[in-house]
This record gives structure tokens, sequence and C-alpha cells, in this order.
């Protein structure tokens, strides 16, 4: 398959059931994860870590992409090969998180809007140097009983339509990824509600800025209640209501969804997966780009140490298989 377009790029990513490894979290993020398993975050340390990901077999067929972070794109294995071109010995594509973080809404201070848009250009222009096909931007939307305030959808929803508009005129393509938080004790319903409106105004913005649908790829959230909520929607109410949802709000000619997982369990994250691709009935591949669900078992396997790696390889295997399988609506639990 040729990559010349934005269209074949996109497209490539998502093709076959294949998703996205997110293995793009900043420095204190990655301290967090690293914190859990009582190994310090140094830089060799991370690298270590990701090059143990990247050269994991299950990669290969069931990884279309991985999301890196600034640090990691310039990164050389042990063997001094750039984990570049071991994501692209996988036949996946490299991918960066171009956004700068979170800064409190001058009109909200409880919400924030992303930052990042200030040298954009710049940054995209040595990205696609260093290999990068497409990018990464994180809005946050977050429910509370105030909040989201429509101000804070809209700031939003315009600063990834900006960022995915100078991204596709850098020849990357741009995913968008506007994150309703399941942080809450909030109804299914009322999650329903934000990302709807979240979506609505996100594919307005896009067309307005002249954004090409055929090129960008959604990495939204799925459709659930609460973390903290007394009453959690089944599997099916989940998988029902995202689609429905998705359905209402996003054009059929975009090429792939690519869904965040959340915080939700690894096994969730595929069983929701594999019930909506159960579902059917839908133009777009409804695919993964998963973190914490993919990485989790890895992770604590690996523990840092080097007698752990194959233990820990077969885990993301073993993940990253799973959600290709539930990516075409193939997966049940007795194959876990
Ligand atoms: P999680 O799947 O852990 O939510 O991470 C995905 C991601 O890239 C968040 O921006």
């Amino acid at each position: 398959m040729s990559l010349n377009t934005l269209e074949e790029i996109a497209q490539y990513i998502v093709s076959d059931g294949k998703g996205i490894l997110a293995a793009d979290e900043s420095n204190p993020t990655c301290g967090k994860r690293f914190d859990s398993i009582g190994v310090e975050s140094t830089e060799s340390n991370r690298r270590d870590y990701r090059e143990m990901l990247f050269r994991s077999s299950g990669m290969k067929d069931n990884i279309g992409g991985v999301i890196l972070f600034d640090e990691t794109i310039r990164q050389n294995a042990q063997d001094g090969t750039p984990l570049v071109d071991l994501i692209k010995n996988q036949g996946a594509l490299p991918g960066i998180k171009v956004d700068k973080g979170l800064a409190p809404l001058e009109s909200s201070p409880e919400e924030t809007l992303t930052q990042g848009l200030d040298g954009l250009d710049e940054r995209c222009k040595e990205y696609l140097t260093l290999g990068a096909k497409f990018t990464k931007w994180r809005a946050v939307i977050k429910i509370s009983d105030d909040i989201p305030t429509d101000g804070c959808i809209q700031a939003n929803m315009e600063a990834l339509a900006k960022y995915a508009k100078i991204v596709q005129d850098n020849n990357m393509v741009p995913m968008v990824e506007p994150e309703v938080l399941m942080d809450g004790n909030h109804s299914i319903e009322k999650c329903y509600e934000i990302t709807s409106k979240s979506l609505k105004m996100l594919f307005k913005c896009l067309k307005d800025e002249g954004v090409n649908i055929g090129g960008t790829i959604l990495k939204p959230n799925m459709v659930t209640s609460g973390s903290i909520a007394e009453s959690q929607a089944s599997i099916q109410k989940v998988a029902e209501m995202t689609v429905q949802c998705l359905k209402e709000n996003v054009p059929s000619d975009l090429p792939g969804i690519t869904f965040l997982s959340g915080g939700q369990s690894d096994v969730n994250a595929t069983a929701h997966l594999d019930a909506m691709n159960k579902i059917g009935g839908f133009s777009w591949k409804l695919s993964f780009s998963y973190g914490r669900a993919l990485q989790q078992p890895s992770l604590k396997a690996w523990l840092g140490k080097e007698e752990n790696i194959t233990k820990a390889q077969e885990a993301l295997s073993h993940r990253a298989i799973m959600n290709k399988l539930a990516a075409n609506g193939a997966w049940n639990l007795d194959l876990e």
C-alpha cells in the first residue's frame, strides 16, 4: 500500500482491524506509571521500557501506529537503532503528541484549555523530518455539577480544528482527541449528552477550518457511566450508546475512530470495542488507541527487570492481539 496521501496514511493505520499503541506519556505521567512498579523515571529507563514494547512480536499485524512523546521520537535503542525504526520495522507508523498539555481556562478556571498552537507549525516541520506520519492533540472535558461550560467545549474544539489544519498543511494526519473524562458519579446519559455536544462542535469547527476529514482520525472516549457512579452501565449498553452517539455526530467519510481507554480495565476496553463492532452498521473503522489498556499488564510484568522482558512483551502482544480481534468483532472472553 502506498502511503503518499493523508487518506492513505489514515486508512493504513486502521487497516484490517489494526489499532494504535498510545505510548506518548509525558515524563511526569510516565513517572506516575513507573512509581506504581517502583522504577525510577530516568531517561534511560523510559527508553528501555519503550524499546521493550516496540520490540514485542505482537506489534506486527496488530498495531498500525504508535504515538510517541517528544523525548522518545529522538531516542535510540540500546544497540543504536532509532526507536522510530523499530516501530517501522514492525509495520507501524510513528506518530507524535504535539499539544503542550492543559492550562486553566480563563473564563472557568476549574476547566482546562489545551495549549500548544504557538510554534506548532515549526514543531510539525521538525517531527516530519524525524519520521512522524501522524500527530495527536488531546482536549479534556470534565463533567461535574456546573461543568462543562459551553465556552470550554467551544474553545477546546476550535483549538483542535486549528491544530488539525496546521498538521495537514504539513502533510501529517491529525488525530483529534476530545476526551470527556470518566471521572465522576454522572450517569451514562449525561456522558452521552456531553460527548454528543462536543463531537457536534468539533466537526463544525473542523469544517469551518477546512480540515480534510478523509485524512483525519478521531480519538474519542466511549460513552460510559462516571467511574464512581453507583449504577454502572453494562458492556452492551456502553456499546449501543457509543455507536449511536458516533452515528449521530461523525461524518461517514472519516476513515477511522480509535478509542482512548481512559481508565477502563484492559479487558473491559476490549469487550466494549468488540461489542460495538458486533453491532456494526457504520462506515468508519472502529478500533483502539489505548495507552493504559494496552500497556498495564506489560508494565506490571516488566518491573524494570531485564529478566522479565519476554514476559512483559508477551503481555503486550496478548493485548494487541485481543484488541485486533475486538476491532473485527471476533473477540470473546474465553480467548483471554
Ligand atoms: P489511555 O488509553 O490510557 O486513556 O491513553 C490514551 C491516550 O493517549 C490519552 O491521551
